[in-house]
């Protein structure tokens, strides 16, 4: 437990508990960041205790909305504040390595929004950083904690789908066009650790192909069609953009033994499990063999409520208390971050595969 945080009295009926509360120094609280300060602004066990913003329009929302919470412009309040325990990273991504590296080197827990960086070699450095510090380092991998994600996670693992032959996903809208990291940066960190998460194993190899329609001249494309394989046979595709008539986010497994659709645009029915596949048959006649449709029913399980966002917050919390490593840890980070910079060396290629 950090020797930092607070004990505080909470009394609860007629008993009264001490808990442990997290002290908390959040960076960039814009159109993401806020969400996170929601959160860790009310979670059980934390403590938002200061802000850091560059803009002093986002410092002058925040101190508007969350009086208690101070807030700054210069991040050395956050790291250079002896009772802060954890440091939240929600600025944009080209800020995360060096953001990040100051937070660990200061003795803090991070958090630091996806992706975790935008070269390896940070990444890898990063995660090095966080093992020599005994610090903890997570990163905002938030499909991880989504519990429809949890649930197709134990519907793999118990074999219910039978072998996962291939899975592929859409992440689609018409919305924020980002001037640093592309469409592929941005949103397939979220496909890519769902895919790691699920299968449990890394690809062997990844191809990607991808177009710049909005910002030609810098090169940062929009839209990408990326696919991993894996060395069991198993293949992912990804399709990303920013640039889609449509908001679309769907992933479909396929297994030998049933197929589920996940989409999280639906409001309660996210998930449908269909017992639908192809049956190999023996032939008596010819002593052969032969395939036979199967359509069976279609499951649409009950799917907890919870927001992801806070479940992640708390897991973060938890680990930060109990020195537990995060599900979603710099290593994980670094996994994604690797297939991530194969994808795009296959785009700068036309499309060549490339090793991870
Ligand atoms: N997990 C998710 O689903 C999800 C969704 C959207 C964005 N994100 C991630 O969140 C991060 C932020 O994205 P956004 O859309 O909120 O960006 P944004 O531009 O809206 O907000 C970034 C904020 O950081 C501040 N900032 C930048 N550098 C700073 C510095 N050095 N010190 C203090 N403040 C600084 C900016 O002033 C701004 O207010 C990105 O890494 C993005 O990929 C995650």
């Amino acid at each position: 437990m950090p020797g930092r945080s607070l004990a505080v009295g909470v009394v609860y009926g007629e008993r009264r508990f001490e808990i442990t509360m997290i002290n908390i120094g959040l960076v960039g609280a814009g159109a993401w960041g806020k969400h996170l300060l929601r959160n860790f602004a009310n979670l059980p066990g934390s403590r938002l205790k200061r802000v850091c913003d560059l803009s002093e329009k986002v410092r002058s929302t925040v101190k508007a909305t969350y009086p208690d919470v101070d807030v700054v412009s210069d991040f050395r309040k956050i790291i250079t504040d002896p009772e802060i325990d954890a440091v939240v990273i929600a600025t944009t991504p080209e800020t995360h390595f060096e953001l990040s590296t100051l937070a660990l080197q200061a003795g803090k827990d991070v958090f630091v929004e996806k992706p975790l960086v935008l070269k390896v070699d940070d990444g890898a450095a990063l995660v090095e950083l966080a093992e020599r510090q005994h610090k903890l380092l997570m990163v905002g991998h938030i499909m991880v904690y989504h519990p429809a994600v949890l649930m197709l996670k134990g519907l793999i693992d118990s074999g219910e789908l039978g072998d996962i032959h291939y899975l592929y996903g859409a992440r689609l809208n018409l919305g924020k066009v980002r001037e640093i990291e592309n469409a592929l940066w941005s949103f397939a960190p979220h496909d890519i650790s769902i895919v790691l998460f699920l299968l449990d194993k890394e690809p062997v190899s990844v191809t990607a192909v991808a177009q710049a329609y909005l910002q030609k001249s810098k090169s940062i494309e929009d839209v990408s069609f990326m696919t991993m394989l894996f060395e069991g046979g198993e293949m992912a595709n990804i399709h990303v953009s920013w640039l889609d008539p449509n908001k679309v986010r769907k992933l479909t497994v396929v297994g030998s033994k049933k197929m589920v659709v996940f989409d999280d645009t639906e409001a309660s029915e996210k998930v449908r499990i269909y017992d639908k596949g192809v049956d190999r048959n023996r032939d008596y006649q010819t002593y052969g063999e032969y395939l036979s449709l199967r359509t069976g029913d279609i499951i649409i399980p009950k799917i907890d409520s919870s927001e992801p966002l806070r479940s992640e917050c708390l897991h973060f919390i938890e680990c930060v208390e109990s020195r537990t490593r995060p599900r979603s840890d710099g290593a994980e980070g670094l996994k994604v971050l690797k297939i991530l910079a194969a994808a795009q060396r296959s785009i700068e290629q036309g499309g060549v595969p490339q090793k991870v």
